[in-house]
């Protein structure tokens, strides 16, 4: 039994097969029911009991070196593709997942597609600026609180080195390298040494606007933010303005749109007021244009700011700014159809 299980090993081993069919008829040979190795099998119920140990042993390495040859012949057929008769050519492929944009990009690029229509060009600034930028050519009094700890992030302890905490920073650097006409909006990161909570967030993302000219008035402002908020949140859209203050504007104000949710009745999102605030605004202070060698009595100017995630919560309504830093792909996924 032993010699004829060493026989079959030999002729196993030297085993050859030309082509899929060929290693077919092998394995019948060798390992169907009726086959040469499963025959010795049978024969296994004559061995002696004091040989069924070795025999038994000799036997199961038999099988196995069969099953793994005559496996490897068939293999040679099968990576060699076609005539085997199991690669199924009208398969579809294997797509490539294709990802969405981020929700916040979406809506910096839907802001910079309407301001584009009005001809507004874009322009960027650095992240990491100086005092000057960010506060002293804005016309920020040295005891302004925005320019406190509180805000402001700053690098090295070094006062004069600064995370720009608004991208009015923008401003000064365009009007610094270039005379009016002046139309162009400004996006970007900011930073505030805030606490992050669902309506804050210590980094965020604002789009800032500015329009110098001969003859630029607050009527001009009106409109341009009038077109944009119907643009953005649909044609229904009523907007007001509010008297503010910041130190590089004057007048300044703060503009509402009609609540997204309700549409002015009055719910939760807009505590019952009908409206919701979504930026600052006004007319270009005299001062700044001075700071940034513009003539103030020539020309005049208007600015806006407004927080790209404050603008995608409310036209998505969405109840905390913690998401969109987190990159849960399940929430994320929901935007893949926005452009
Ligand atoms: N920079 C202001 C802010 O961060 C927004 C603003 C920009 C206001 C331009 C008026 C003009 O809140």
């Amino acid at each position: 039994m032993l010699e004829k299980i060493d026989l079959l090993i030999k002729e196993i081993e030297g085993l050859k097969a030309g082509s899929a069919a060929d290693a077919e008829n092998l394995r019948i040979k060798y390992l169907s029911k009726k086959g040469l190795v499963s025959v010795l099998f049978d024969e296994f119920k004559n061995v002696p009991p004091q040989d069924k140990k070795a025999v038994g042993m000799a036997l199961n390495q038999l099988k196995n070196m069969a099953q793994d040859t005559i496996q490897k012949l068939k293999d040679q057929f099968e990576q060699a593709g076609f005539d085997t008769g199991k690669t199924d050519l009208t398969l579809p492929g294997t797509s490539a997942p294709i990802g969405g944009r981020h929700p916040l990009s979406v809506v910096r690029n839907q802001i910079a597609d309407i301001f584009g229509r009005l001809g507004f060009t874009i322009a960027e600034g650095p992240e990491i600026e100086d005092d000057w930028h960010v506060f002293s050519a804005l016309n920020f009094p040295p005891e302004h609180p925005a320019r406190d700890m509180q805000d402001t992030f700053f690098i090295h302890k070094n006062p004069d080195i600064l995370l720009r905490t608004h991208t009015s920073s923008v401003q000064v650097r365009v009007m610094e390298n270039q005379q009016p006409p002046i139309r162009a909006i400004f996006p970007g990161r900011v930073f505030r040494n805030e606490a992050i909570s669902a309506r804050a967030h210590c980094i965020f993302h604002q789009v800032e606007g500015l329009y110098i000219d001969t003859d630029v008035s607050f009527a001009d402002l009106l409109q341009t933010l009038l077109y944009f908020a119907k643009e953005m949140f649909g044609q229904d859209t009523r907007i007001r303005l509010r008297p503010s203050y910041f130190p590089f504007t004057e007048p300044s104000a703060e503009m509402d749109i009609s609540c997204t949710l309700c549409g002015g009745s009055g719910c939760n999102m807009c505590k019952h007021t009908g409206w919701v605030e979504i930026l600052g605004c006004g007319m270009v202070d005299p001062n700044v244009l001075d700071n940034c060698n513009i003539d103030s009595k020539k020309y005049t100017g208007f600015a806006f700011g407004m927080g790209i995630e404050r603008i995608t919560l409310l036209k998505y309504q969405i109840n905390d700014i913690r998401l969109f830093f987190e990159n849960d792909v399940r929430f994320l996924e929901q935007f893949k159809s926005a452009q």
